[in-house]
């Protein structure tokens, strides 16, 4: 086991999920705010295979990414810790979700260990400071896109809605988004996916999917035109759903899709039933979403047909996940709760581990395998 797995785990996992959430955030921007140290983590964490690097033309935007393996929404939420997070390796940040307004959230306690199933439950519930202020802070650091400065690494940024503007308006809300940061973004992500806004998932939809993302991509066009927008399902839709919210994305102006957010179900846990049920609603992350948001992410490539970049989220823990998710249609990779499991040094694990398989499996580029075991 590692270092993080040995030592560091056991002492953070002392601690509430969201409390230690936030430390280790802090942690992060503070011990890698110089730019030399974060120099010299880079060159230790950061994937530096050329068969794993990945030129992505999107909307007419040519995107490239060092590796395959980014950060899935909801860990920075506001975009605070952008440079010591690529710093790990990451191909890609995605931050958010961010709303129109700033919230807080839903009330404590709402994020939950649940560690014989290498889990997490949470119902955060867009806690965020808003778009505007992501937009202030990103930018006091960069340019928007085109500009010299920018983050070391592709930045999606991942909006939804603000809980107290009902669903009718809901366009608004992330119109307002759009307009604040857009031209930041080297991709926008609509999550209409997300358990913990009440309503949310109803936007998924047809009837209010086709008008969300056409009004969304209409106001794309207008401040930043040619940002790629990419639709994050939820891994609970009914295959039916599934394939209509494809047909609306790609239909409406969607470039890509991201495969999947957490579920509300509660697959074979090993946590006994009692605690799971004592921790009420919330959404699934970690290993028991694999296979559900593999069955997803399968059911859109076969429905996409390799029209549309996909990102594969959801229960990646090692190399054979992530090149599970690869060969199933993804292009791109992110995690989020095998990261908490995993520790730091997962980015590289997963790189390292996928070079691996390339060559075991005698290809020289990563492109290869995307949906090869469809
Ligand atoms: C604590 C927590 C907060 C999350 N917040 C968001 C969010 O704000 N927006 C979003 O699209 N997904 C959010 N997610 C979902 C993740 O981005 C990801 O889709 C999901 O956790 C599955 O990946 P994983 O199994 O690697 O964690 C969150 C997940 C967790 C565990």
């Amino acid at each position: 086991m590692s270092i993080y797995g040995t030592w560091l785990r056991p002492l953070l996992f002392q601690q509430d999920p969201e409390s230690i959430h936030h430390r280790a955030m802090a942690m992060m921007r503070l011990g890698l705010r110089a730019p030399a140290l974060r120099r010299l983590v880079h060159t230790q964490m950061a994937c530096s295979h050329p068969g794993l690097r990945l030129d992505l033309s999107v909307a007419g935007r040519q995107l490239h990414f060092p590796g395959v393996v980014g950060l899935a929404a909801g860990f920075d939420k506001d975009a605070e810790a952008i440079e010591p997070l690529a710093a790990l390796g990451f191909s890609h940040l995605e931050v958010g979700t961010v709303t129109g307004s700033g919230q807080h959230g839903n009330p404590l306690p709402r994020s939950f260990r649940l560690r014989w199933d290498r889990a997490l439950i949470n119902r955060m519930g867009f806690n965020n400071a808003g778009s505007a202020l992501m937009a202030r802070r990103l930018a006091a650091d960069y340019d928007v896109v085109g500009g010299p400065r920018r983050p070391p690494c592709p930045l999606g940024i991942n909006l939804g809605k603000t809980k107290v503007v009902a669903l009718e308006a809901a366009l608004d809300d992330y119109r307002l988004s759009v307009r604040a940061l857009a031209s930041y973004a080297d991709y926008l992500v609509i999550n209409v996916s997300s358990p913990n806004t009440p309503g949310l998932r109803d936007l998924q939809s047809e009837a209010a999917l086709r008008p969300l993302i056409r009004g969304i991509a209409s106001e794309v066009q207008a401040v930043a035109a040619g940002t790629p927008l990419f639709l994050k399902i939820a891994p609970d839709l009914s295959p039916a759903g599934i394939d209509a919210a494809v047909d609306v994305a790609l239909e409406e102006g969607c470039h890509g899709l991201i495969c999947a957010n957490t579920t509300i179900s509660r697959p074979r846990l090993a946590t006994p039933w009692l605690r799971v049920d004592g921790i009420g609603a919330g959404g699934l992350s970690g290993a028991p979403l694999k296979t559900l948001s593999l069955q997803v992410l399968t059911r859109v490539a076969r429905r996409t047909q390799g029209k549309v970049p996909l990102i594969g989220v959801g229960g990646i823990e090692n190399a054979d996940d992530a090149w599970q998710k690869i060969c199933h249609g993804a292009s791109l990779v992110q995690i989020y709760t095998g990261f908490v499991y995993g520790g730091p040094a997962i980015v590289r694990r997963l790189h390292r581990g996928l070079q691996g398989l390339l060559a075991r499996h005698g290809l020289r580029h990563i492109s290869e395998a995307v949906g090869r075991d469809l």
